[in-house]
């Protein structure tokens, strides 16, 4: 299926393997990932993971798709907190055939996507009580409310509906309690919603204040109204929590025609909105409010220990379709945060704080976020990556070229990551830092897009339906007390591909550098993923129904060793969900994992499956679930 060039392609990423296992402290990067022979499916060498390969200790579920979910024998899946839960002393009790915007905004929201646990008190490792922080990412009207099409809503949700499902955007915070082995939510004093109806958001940094941050809404370009489409996002070394807005673009709409800035329009993707929205509220129409679009995009920072804190929009860290947030440290202990733009042909981002994180005093970094430097990646096909700095007035981003501040590369980074020359990526979703390496994942979800003529080492894959993960390499330096510290505010880092997406045995699919896994262990679409405290990655998937025909799950596997890149299906969801946020307790006794739309696809009238309730009178619920190993070990152990 391959032409020589793809080939090629493949044997520059493989032959890197000596040189990583020279240069790299981790000599296991080319044990059994990439061991493949490219550009053949299964050969007759290879042999199926023994079980011994791995450390993963648990029995697989099987690919398949269903109405239910299911959970590796000896493990419980309990859902604990679901769409319209109430989560405050005055919340009203869920009732899916009255649904307001008033009890939305008291009730925890629709579409679950990030989650962190957040232990209680602050500074604990407590692993049984703590703060479950969810963002709430989109809406599913169709299954909401009676007599909605999905195709047609745009045109037909009126302005109680759009308030609705306004009140159901945004993020959760949740009080939770494990006793007796079961977690159960509290509608405890730190619960908080923030939503896209009405929570005030301030601006920060470089381009607070600018003049196309202006509306009507947001008079001085320093305060608005509202968050959008948060993705995944990260946690901040002070216990500070970062969420992501991602796909704003599909909330506007509006007659375009006389809009002062339709390149940016085009180039962020405003242009029909997929919500009703516009039509009722001013601040959704870009004929009207023309710099709306600017407000959203960002990075927002908020304490969850301090439910009266307003949340932060940082515009230091790009505005972009930000899929997560995650952070790091350099060596100095400056604060890293990596995010994808989560699009076909976009780019990996890195954000590098002007100073460094202080550890006695939290408040100390309380603007940490507002000073340091953007940029952005591109991989070389040597193995090596280096990051280049949006900085205004360096390189091509000058006036000459159109770029008039640093607000205005700010608010249109994408366009200044396209004059730098940054490496276009099979969609960037979630990236994470490996807690026991330092290496950084960056899942590459899919790219359907992507042709012979425009691939290169990174996304080495024509019609990269299954999509893949590349595992990133930060240099080791000496500390001031000498020992050696990985930085990842280098200039320079070292890349690999530690895993492609589809089905080994499918001479179709490309998946050659995933051969060794089992039947029921590859995996397509990865999305989120984390990290347990032996250094094994949990990957969860978004879009395996369709470029697979399997259910979206949750798999892991050994990063380093025998078990390296050997997926194995720990979890799987009920039809038409995806996964998302899998994140441990500080004990790795509790995985939590956001079940998202469940039965998209349906409508209320005929789901698909009417999880996690199964009555006849209640929708299918966007749930969390925590799950527990029976006997109360370790996860994946
Ligand atoms: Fe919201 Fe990129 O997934
Ligand atoms: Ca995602
Ligand atoms: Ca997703």
């Amino acid at each position: 299926m391959e032409s020589t060039h793809i080939r090629e392609l493949i044997d520059e990423v493989l032959s890197r393997r000596d040189w990583l296992k020279k240069t790299s402290a981790a000599t296991a990067i080319a044990a059994t990932g990439l061991s493949a022979t490219p550009g053949l499916a299964l050969s007759a060498e290879s042999k199926l993971p023994a079980k011994k390969d791995s450390t993963l200790g648990f029995d697989e579920v099987e690919h398949d798709i269903n109405d239910q979910i299911e959970v590796a024998k000896g493990y419980s899946a309990d859902p604990i907190v679901k769409w319209g839960d109430p989560m405050f002393a005055d919340s009203p009790q869920f009732n899916p055939s009255k649904l307001t915007a008033k009890s939305q905004a008291k009730q925890f929201g629709y579409n679950c996507d990030f989650v962190a646990y957040l232990p209680l008190p602050l500074g604990s490792r407590n692993s049984e009580h703590g703060l479950l922080c969810v963002n709430n990412e989109y809406t599913n009207a169709e299954l909401m409310f009676d007599g909605i099409d999905y195709k047609t809503k745009w045109q037909t949700m009126d302005a109680d509906q759009s308030k609705v499902e306004m009140a159901a955007h945004g993020h959760s915070v949740v009080e939770i309690k494990k006793q007796k082995g079961k977690w159960r939510s509290v509608r405890g004093q730190l619960n908080r919603r923030l939503n896209a109806l009405d929570t005030r958001f301030r601006i920060s940094g470089p381009a607070a204040g600018d003049e196309k941050l202006k509306t009507t809404d947001c008079p001085d370009g320093r305060e608005c109204t509202g968050t959008l489409n948060n993705c995944a996002g990260g946690v901040t070394p002070w216990g500070t929590v970062l969420i992501a807005e991602e796909n704003f673009q599909m909330y506007f709409g509006g007659d375009q025609t006389n809009h002062p800035d339709k390149d940016s329009l085009k180039e962020y993707g405003v242009g029909q909105s997929r919500f009703a929205w516009y039509r009722h509220f001013r601040r959704f129409d870009v004929s009207k409010e023309p710099n709306s679009p600017n407000l959203y995009g960002w990075i927002v920072e908020y304490d969850p220990y301090d439910p009266k804190s307003v949340p932060v929009k940082r515009t230091a860290l790009g505005r972009i379709r930000h899929e997560g947030a995650t952070t790091a440290l350099t060596a100095d202990g400056r604060l890293v945060v990596y995010s994808g733009d989560d699009d076909k042909g976009e780019y990996f981002y890195r954000f590098v704080s002007r100073d460094r994180c202080n550890n006695e005093n939290r408040d100390a970094n309380k603007n940490l976020l507002d000073n340091g430097e953007l940029s952005v990646a591109k991989f070389h096909k040597d193995g090596t990556l280096t990051w280049l700095p949006l900085v205004f007035g360096k390189g091509p981003l000058t006036p000459e070229n159109g770029f008039k501040s640093q607000a205005d590369v700010l608010i249109r980074t994408r366009l200044a990551a396209d004059a730098l020359g940054a490496t276009p990526m099979d969609r960037p979703e979630d990236a994470e830092t490996n807690p026991t390496t330092g290496k950084v994942y960056l899942m590459l979800t899919n790219n359907d897009l992507r042709t012979e003529e425009t691939v290169d080492s990174a996304n080495p894959r024509p019609n990269n339906i299954h999509g893949h993960i590349i595992e990133m390499i930060p240099p080791s330096v000496r500390g001031n007390d000498q020992q050696e510290v990985i930085d990842h505010g280098s200039e320079k880092f070292k890349w690999n591909v530690f895993l492609m997406g589809g089905d080994p045995k499918d001479p179709h699919s490309g998946a050659q550098y995933h051969q060794q896994v089992s039947d029921q262990g590859w995996l397509s679409c990865p999305d989120n993923c984390t990290f347990d405290r032996n250094g094994r990655i949990w990957i969860s998937t978004d879009g395996a129904p369709r470029s697979a025909k399997v259910g979206d799950a949750v798999y892991a596997c050994d990063t380093e060793g025998k078990g390296r890149a050997l997926t194995r299906q720990f979890f799987r969801a009920c039809v038409g969900a995806e996964i998302c946020g899998p994140c441990f307790t500080p004990d790795n006794r509790t995985m939590f994992l956001s079940i998202q739309h469940p039965a998209e696809g349906s409508s209320i009238s005929k789901p698909t499956t009417r999880w996690p309730d199964f009555d006849d009178d209640t929708p299918p619920r966007p749930s969390v679930v925590a799950i527990t190993k029976d006997d109360g070990g370790f996860i994946g152990d």
